[in-house]
């Protein structure tokens, strides 16, 4: 049941009162110099956006290196997600592949539509019997990690042989990848729905904006489809804004030079939490999923309410597919330190007789 999901659990604002300090989104946390923000942040909200968008298509057309007719604007990849699948089911699609642990938007875009959903792994034999819409995440939210270049080799041979493979593949993190490089082959990646959400990366979010890149050959022939499901004026006059100036020499220098800030501050944060006993999966992002060996789901459930009290918030990953585990993002020092001294806190707290007897 779609309604059993819980829709709308996410890291970020939620409904209780302001968070002082935020690890509960993915967002990139290094601050944007100001000229830099005033030059996204322009738009003229006095008019429509030109509707075709033809200008910031040709802008991230280039950019790809690519036809700008392979372009498809969204207002955010959770639209992106909800479009594709829309556009897969109209074109006879039921079958539905989907990572564990991820967003749950895959999953709920192809419930809500009365889809079969399955693990990823099942998909090789799926294939078999019809045709898939497959969801990837490179690299992955919640872990941060990345797919082995031996699973990319195989679904490349998958694509190959069966043109009834839609592969969807989400790029909301590859602009924080901290380490390493993007392993998804050029013969691969030019057969997927690419999904680009630059928001995160600019700390941007309540920007709802992003673009899908279509394959260079549409197989299944969603392109049409897409581009008439789409409301008229899907980017705001922000969104527009936002997306012409992510190719941009200012904002792609200043993200390299984020990394480096990242880089050192997931560092500090594994490190300080390491020494408080939590255990994190390997990462090549900006954020890390943790558990700490010592604390089951009501300690969890615990400390999570005493940082929101806080007000500091971090992931609870259990609606992400990881119970027990939480994810947080690589914040400022100033930050780090706040939830550094409500985790002690909260552990003086935890060893005090009267609590543990209470
Ligand atoms: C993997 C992944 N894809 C897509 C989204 C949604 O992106 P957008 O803000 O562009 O809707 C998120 C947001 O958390 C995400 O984690």
């Amino acid at each position: 049941m779609v309604s059993a999901l819980n829709l709308h659990v996410h890291g970020g604002q939620d409904d209780g009162p302001p968070i002082e300090w935020d690890f509960s989104s993915n967002a990139n946390a290094v601050p944007l110099p100001a000229d830099l923000l005033a030059r996204l942040l322009t738009a003229d909200r006095r008019l429509y956006p030109e509707p075709t968008y033809a200008s910031v298509r040709q802008a991230l057309a280039q950019w790809h290196g690519v036809d700008a007719a392979r372009i498809v604007p969204t207002a955010g990849s959770s639209e992106g997600i909800r479009r594709l699948t829309l556009a897969a089911f109209l074109a006879g699609y039921r079958q539905v592949c989907v990572p564990e642990p991820a967003y749950g938007d895959y999953r709920t875009a192809a419930l809500a539509l009365g889809m079969n959903v399955q693990p990823m792994a099942h998909y090789p034999d799926l294939i078999l019997q019809g045709p898939v819409l497959l969801w990837l995440c490179e690299p992955c939210n919640p872990t941060g990690s990345s797919l082995p270049a031996d699973f990319w080799s195989a679904l490349a041979h998958a694509q190959r042989m069966h043109p009834g493979l839609i592969v969807a593949l989400d790029r909301a993190y590859e602009p924080l990848r901290l380490q390493g490089h993007d392993p998804v082959p050029v013969a691969c990646a030019e057969r997927c729905w690419q999904l680009y959400s630059p928001n995160k990366a600019l700390g941007l979010t309540g920007v709802r904006a992003g673009w899908m890149l279509a394959p260079v050959a549409d197989q299944a022939g969603l392109l049409p489809s897409l581009q008439h499901l789409a409301p008229s004026w899907v980017l705001s006059a922000e969104g527009v804004s936002l997306l012409t100036q992510w190719p941009s020499a200012a904002v792609q220098d200043w993200l390299a030079r984020a990394h480096d800030t990242l880089r050192e501050g997931l560092r500090r944060q594994q490190a300080a939490l390491v020494e408080r006993a939590w255990v994190h999966q390997a990462t090549c992002t900006n954020f890390v999923v943790s558990r700490h060996p010592l604390l089951d789901a009501a300690d969890l459930h615990d400390l999570n309410t005493f940082l929101r009290a806080q007000g500091l918030k971090w992931r609870d990953a259990a609606n992400l597919g990881l119970p027990g585990w939480v994810r947080w993002r690589v914040h400022q020092p100033q930050a780090q330190a706040a939830l550094l001294k409500a985790l002690d806190q909260w552990m003086a707290l935890r060893k005090q007789p009267s609590r543990s007897a209470a």
